[in-house]
């Protein structure tokens, strides 16, 4: 980092940041009463969830995705919970108003419920999380009542759920047949009869996600799953361009950041082979008189 005095910028805020209020679990449902979209993101540092927050994002979702994104993992697997804290906390420090929530890595939540209690209330207690999130349909009932219980706001998550990657047999869409897709709606059900106070849809049928949506009262977030969902997700670094590996079908890229620093550090790298940077504007000056009384101090010796 430069030790070069930073030159202060002012900050637009495109939100009225003044008369924002911090978005709770209970502003999802009103906003789903209301009819009004949900806009959620991923984000696993300091200057992102700062820079959403200051956009006037709802919802900033500290995701599992940080293991393929940032860590550079092939899937979401290897992710651990400190892995997920400390990644959490730096979000947490860059967001006043949007709703947080800490996305439960594999194995933080399967193996008990009480280890599912704990490993959910650390995100809360240590991470500065509003909420958390995890994945899975009829099997995970128990988990989420019993976190739910401990007064802890659950997200669930149906669909493609990545953490079962190797059960699926690969990151496919889901609920494409009548019997998944009435098992989906199920489970769906299941987790609102649960406590969770809105589930994650991601990558299924457009009509089936509607339907969902229909039918239950909290709100669903929908990756792929069409814009009958009441609220949308997608992971940031799909959407700056910044992921290298692939892009999902239901991405849309709003910037291309990853060519875009590739120019910036050509460009670094070119300037110091030839010598053009830094200049005098990005160099500490010293006084002439300072200097000649520095040259006698060493001409005497
Ligand atoms: O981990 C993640 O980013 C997610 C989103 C895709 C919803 O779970």
């Amino acid at each position: 980092m430069s030790t070069i005095a930073p030159v202060l910028t002012t900050v637009t805020v495109s939100s009225n940041a003044s008369q924002r209020k911090k978005i709770t679990a209970a502003t999802f449902r009103q906003k789903k009463e209301r009819r009004e979209p949900i806009t959620m993101l991923t984000a696993y540092d300091y200057p992102t969830a700062l820079a959403e927050d200051q956009a006037g994002v709802d919802s900033i979702l500290v995701g599992d995705s940080l293991g393929m994104v940032v860590l550079g993992y092939p899937n979401t697997l290897p992710v651990t919970m400190e892995d997920m804290i400390h990644h959490s906390k730096a979000v947490s420090r860059g967001a006043k108003f949007a709703l947080l929530i800490g996305d439960m890595p594999f194995l933080s939540y399967q193996v008990s419920t009480q280890e599912a209690v704990r490993n959910a209330g650390r995100f809360l207690q240590e991470a500065g999380m509003d909420a958390v999130k995890l994945e899975g349909g009829r099997e995970r009932v128990e988990a989420i009542r019993a976190i739910v219980s401990a007064g802890i706001p659950v997200m669930g998550h149906l669909g493609l759920t990545p953490q079962s990657v190797n059960q699926l047999g690969g990151f496919k869409p889901q609920g494409k047949t009548a019997s998944a897709a009435k098992r989906l709606l199920e489970d769906a059900m299941l987790l609102e009869q649960a406590g969770c106070f809105g589930i994650v849809l991601e990558s299924v049928p457009a009509k089936l996600a509607e339907l969902i949506s229909q039918k239950i009262s909290i709100p669903t977030i929908g990756i792929g799953a069409g814009v009958g969902c009441d609220g949308q997700v997608l992971v940031t670094h799909d959407l700056l361009g910044l992921f290298d590996r692939f892009t999902p079908k239901f991405d849309k890229k709003y910037a291309d950041f990853h060519d875009e620093m590739q120019r910036a550090f050509s460009e670094y790298i070119e300037d110091v082979q030839t010598k053009h940077f830094p200049t005098d504007a990005h160099s500490v000056m010293m006084d002439d008189k300072e200097w000649q009384a520095l040259q006698k101090e060493l001409d005497k010796k």
